[in-house]
């Protein structure tokens, strides 16, 4: 874990035609409230709706302590044309040995369907080969997610097997999609 230590708390800005993909800090917590409070956004994520701003500043605490501690963590995705913070998008873990990791995200319902995801992430996994010089990374999406799947495959990444009852997630064991991608593969 050491190779990227201090990976996010040294502060990469990532800029693409339409985002600013940065660091999260405590002032995000109004944005992130806004869409972290629908249940439809949270749906098939690992994390609960949260119920009041307080949960949210609970979960910006614990992003920038895993900062701190030179684990990697998610960028907050900042709509350039307003400077609103609408989503997140990062590492869940970087495996240094193998030069692996994994890859989540989410995104405020108000920006759906506009490619941002796409542009969010083909930014994040240039970054991680080329920057972090990893040689695989991989994500994976519930199976009644298929929007999720359609990012993954938009930025290259290809089906590797679907993974039965892998998760718990909002009561139910649930089936999901696994995704990688390697650094020769092509990045369209
Ligand atoms: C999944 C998510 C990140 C997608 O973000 P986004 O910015 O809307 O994604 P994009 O616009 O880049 O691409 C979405 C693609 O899915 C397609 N899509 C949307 N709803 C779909 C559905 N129900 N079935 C199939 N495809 C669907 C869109 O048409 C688009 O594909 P296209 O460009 O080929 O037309 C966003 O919906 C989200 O944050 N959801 C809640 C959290 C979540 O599910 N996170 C992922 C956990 S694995």
């Amino acid at each position: 874990m050491q190779l990227f230590q201090g990976m996010l708390f040294d502060s990469p800005t990532i800029e693409t035609d339409r985002l600013i993909l940065r660091p999260l800090r405590m002032r995000d917590d109004r944005d992130m409230f806004s869409y972290a409070r629908d249940p439809e956004v949270s749906r098939h994520v690992l994390w609960e709706a949260h119920r009041t701003i307080r949960d949210t500043r609970r979960f910006l605490r614990a992003a920038i302590r895993q900062y701190r501690k030179g684990f990697p963590g998610s960028f907050a995705i900042e709509w350039k044309a307003s400077g609103r913070m609408i989503g997140t998008v990062g590492f869940m873990w970087i495996h240094a040995e193998y030069k692996s990791a994994e890859v989540g995200y989410s995104l405020s319902r108000d920006y759906w369907n506009r490619g941002v995801m796409t542009e969010a992430l083909r930014a994040v996994v240039a970054y991680g080969f080329d920057t972090l010089h990893l040689n695989r990374i991989e994500a994976q999406y519930e199976c009644d997610n298929p929007a999720s799947g359609r990012v993954m495959e938009h930025i290259g990444m290809r089906y590797e097997g679907t993974l039965r009852q892998r998760l718990w997630n909002k009561g139910k064991f649930v089936d999901v999609k696994l995704c990688a991608i390697l650094r020769d593969d092509p990045r369209p």
